[in-house]
């Protein structure tokens, strides 16, 4: 004989078998049989599955159009990165992807190599060149490479309430070489946003809300998989405890200082470099081909 949680959990999946989507179908069940079996595993009493809900409830009201902490809620728990893992197998030789965040805004300005996307910032100049190749080796010329940061401060532009116009992002298109370059400021470590109850429960389990330094790359060139990613310097903070979990190693790379009077462009001094080059999955391969 079935015990009753087994019977009940068996009739709560038969309750929906006339579900006509088999992909609902199938979401669903695994849905209704997993969570029975969480709530077997931790046994809530009747006061601790109200305050879940609770939590549950004031994450919803506390998204807005400016802010969403379901989003918030599965980057710390992992689940963010876990579906960037699962749709972007990683494959030998080409660049590992990490989740875009919140931050990204399309049509960034298009500007020529080699210029300054930070402007008028304050912060410690770096200048940022790489290449994007095909998986066969062969360099793309044309690609577009968007790119966004935050500030020395740890904010991106969007995140200031007199925001008006784009800092600290641009797109730019690779030469004939499958080359791009421009002038920056070293992007800082920052929190997630911890002032809702997201961040209370990190409060709650004594995790702290900072990602690591980064700089995001969305790369797209034709007859190849979108590549969105983040390059991490190897000396910031928080590298092995990012909030939201997306360092990969092959993503950190050392942003050594410029040899003084190099700077390109006859940049300014001093300066920090990075050269970073990117590899993209040519289309229409399987994922798990090696
Ligand atoms: C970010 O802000 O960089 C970010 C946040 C959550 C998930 C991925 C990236
Ligand atoms: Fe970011």
């Amino acid at each position: 004989m079935d015990t009753p949680e087994i019977a009940l959990t068996r009739d709560v999946i038969e309750r929906f078998a006339e579900t006509r989507d088999p992909r609902l179908k199938a979401i669903l069940t695994s849905l209704v049989s997993h969570l029975h079996g969480f709530v077997q595993d931790i046994e809530p009493t009747p006061d601790e599955w109200n305050e879940a809900i609770g939590f549950l409830t004031r994450i919803g009201q506390a998204c807005c159009d400016r802010r969403q902490e379901y989003l918030l809620l599965s980057d710390v728990l992992g689940v963010t990165t876990l579906i960037d893992i699962l749709n972007h197998r990683p494959r030998k030789g080409a660049t590992e992807t990490t989740a875009l965040g919140p931050f990204y805004v399309a049509n960034a300005p298009e500007m020529p190599s080699g210029a300054d996307i930070a402007r008028n910032q304050p912060g410690e100049r770096l200048h940022v060149e790489g290449s994007v190749a095909s998986e066969d080796g062969r360099l793309l010329a044309g690609a577009i490479v968007d790119v966004w940061q935050c500030d020395g401060d740890g904010y991106y532009d969007v995140q200031y309430p007199d925001y008006k116009e784009p800092e600290l992002r641009a797109r730019f298109r690779t030469d004939r070489e499958g080359r791009f370059a421009f002038w920056s400021i070293m992007p800082s470590h920052y929190p997630v946003s911890a002032g809702g109850p997201v961040g209370e429960m990190l409060a709650a389990t004594r995790r702290h809300p900072f990602r690591p330094a980064h700089i995001h790359f969305m790369i797209e060139a034709g007859g190849h998989e979108k590549l969105v990613t983040q390059v991490f310097p190897a000396d910031s903070p928080y590298l092995s405890s990012d909030a939201v979990f997306g360092v990969r190693t092959s993503l950190i790379a050392e942003f050594p200082q410029g040899p003084p009077g190099s700077a390109p462009e006859g940049g300014p001094e001093p300066w920090r470099r990075l050269s970073y080059d990117f590899t993209l999955k040519a289309a229409g391969r399987s994922p798990e081909a090696g």
